[in-house]
């Protein structure tokens, strides 16, 4: 077997099918989507699934050492016993390609392209290049340059992302988003608007503003007056077959009182937020760089609560940040008894190389990170579990976003983002993009049951 050091579509012969594979955050799906619109528009077509495709772009995540470790692993497999002329081209998009490029082009010779999350709208030269047999890396970041050269939108699915807000200027000592995705910006109001509107004209009911810091959104409208997120909201909502708006992911700082009241009186927006704390600890915060503290967050929680009565929270979480101490990870677990989150993410604390806390002192061993994982997890699993049960028989709109593997069982979305399966033969029928009445019958520590009443509107 020979050794794999280039695609293997013979040089001057184009890929016909891609995939694009999606790990990490909504960004990266929604980088993904517009990645492959592109490779759409350069005459590929996607690879039907579980067929092989001829070039297979990794969208890839840094944010943890696993995520980060896993795209050599998939190269691997991919190229692995395979002659050069089985093996796919190899593309390396997202955040480990910003953060790794060089090292990935030295350590992978099968991968082809390299090319940074602010880069890929330069993909079509790149692929004409390695098409050749020629190999590329583009990490440069153009402050947001790429949007104005992508192609229309053309996905259809009742629920689309949509990125408002890209990079990050928080520097939270733990995180490598300030450097993978570059400076915070905001994306115009009337490009945001042109986007939607696409979006909601092929099918999207349902739309999910997307940011590192979402609620740092601004900008002035078309009348040139200085908006914050609530503004791009309140005329998102005026867009007639949009019938949700959800947004994330939000820093504590961000808030204004704009965005709250935005939750009592805008229908559309959706109630649900998610608000990563990442410590219950004061010093731990202050270490992470958060510059909030544990009780103005659930200050800001109170005020959203006061607004928006039935908001279902949501949260990110870090234990074993370098020097927590026990107490101090109680103090997280007091958190999460205070909040009754709808649902939240927990993760160990994961040394990402360049940030400062990865050099910190007194680093917290596996073995406690993970008893304090399991520990926090079971009190989220308790609480998510006792907010699904407060569900049952309440009658909610439930949006259909895809089939379930059984006959006339259906998937959708709560207004609280709970999954919600559907049987048809439980009363009334359905289809994609519905938007169907529904009372919740059961719940699971997951998802709940529900059964339709009638279909609300289309
Ligand atoms: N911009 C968002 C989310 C960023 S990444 C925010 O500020 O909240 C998503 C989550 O990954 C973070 O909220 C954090 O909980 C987790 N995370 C980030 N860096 C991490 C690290 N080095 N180790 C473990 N978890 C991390
Ligand atoms: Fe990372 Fe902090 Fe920025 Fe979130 S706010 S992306 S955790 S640096
Ligand atoms: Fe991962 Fe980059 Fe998103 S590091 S979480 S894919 S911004």
């Amino acid at each position: 077997m020979s050794k794999i050091t280039a695609p293997k579509i013979a040089p001057g012969e184009a890929p016909k099918t891609y995939r694009v594979k999606n790990f990490g955050c909504q960004m990266n799906v929604y980088d993904g989507e517009r990645m492959g619109e592109m490779l759409d528009g350069q005459g590929l077509s996607a690879a039907p699934d579980g067929e092989d495709a001829d070039l297979v772009v990794l969208n890839t995540c840094h944010i943890r050492e696993r995520a980060a470790e896993k795209i050599y692993s998939d190269i691997g497999r991919m190229t692995k016993g395979k002659t050069q002329e089985k093996a796919p081209m190899i593309a390396v998009a997202g955040c480990v390609a910003q953060a790794e490029g060089e090292e990935i082009m030295k350590r992978a010779p099968s991968v082809s392209m390299v090319v940074g999350p602010q880069a890929y709208h330069r993909l079509p030269d790149m692929l004409e290049k390695a098409v050749k047999g020629g190999r590329a890396a583009d990490t440069d970041m153009p402050a947001i340059a790429k949007f104005s050269e992508l192609p229309a939108r053309k996905r259809r699915s009742p629920t689309a992302f949509l990125t408002v807000q890209e990079g990050c200027d928080k520097f939270c000592t733990y995180c490598v988003v300030p450097y993978t995705r570059g400076a915070e910006i905001s994306r115009p109001f009337g490009d945001l608007m042109k986007e939607a509107r696409g979006l909601v004209e092929t099918g999207a009911r349902e739309i999910t503003l997307l940011g590192q810091n979402v609620n740092a959104w601004s900008g002035p409208d078309e009348a040139g007056v200085h908006q914050g997120l609530d503004g791009l909201i309140r005329e998102l909502a005026k867009i007639p077959e949009l019938q949700r708006i959800r947004y994330m992911t939000s820093h504590p700082n961000d808030f204004t009182p704009g965005l709250i009241a935005a939750h009592a009186d805008v229908d559309k927006l959706m109630p649900f937020l998610h608000l990563p704390v990442q410590a219950g600890a004061d010093r731990v915060l202050k270490a992470m760089n958060r510059n909030h503290s544990a009780g103005g967050y659930l200050r800001l929680l109170e005020q959203m609560r006061a607004a928006r009565p039935d908001i279902a929270l949501s949260g990110d979480f870090i234990v074993g940040f370098p020097g927590e101490t026990e107490a101090e990870f109680e103090e997280t677990l007091q958190l999460v008894d205070e909040v009754r989150y709808a649902q939240a993410y927990s993760f160990k604390y994961s040394p990402r190389p360049g940030t400062p806390a990865a050099t910190m002192d007194n680093q917290i061993p596996r073995d406690v990170m993970d008893d304090r994982l399991q520990r926090l997890q079971a009190r989220i699993n308790r609480d998510q579990r006792a907010f699904n049960d407060a569900t049952v028989g309440k009658v909610c709109d439930v949006l259909i976003e895809r089939k379930g593997k059984h006959e006339g069982q259906w998937l959708g979305k709560s207004p609280w983002l709970q999954s919600v399966w559907l049987d048809e033969r439980s009363g009334g029928s359905a289809a994609l993009g519905d938007m169907v009445q529904v009372e919740i019958v059961e719940a699971g520590p997951n998802s709940v049951q529900g059964v339709a009443r009638a279909a609300a509107h289309a």
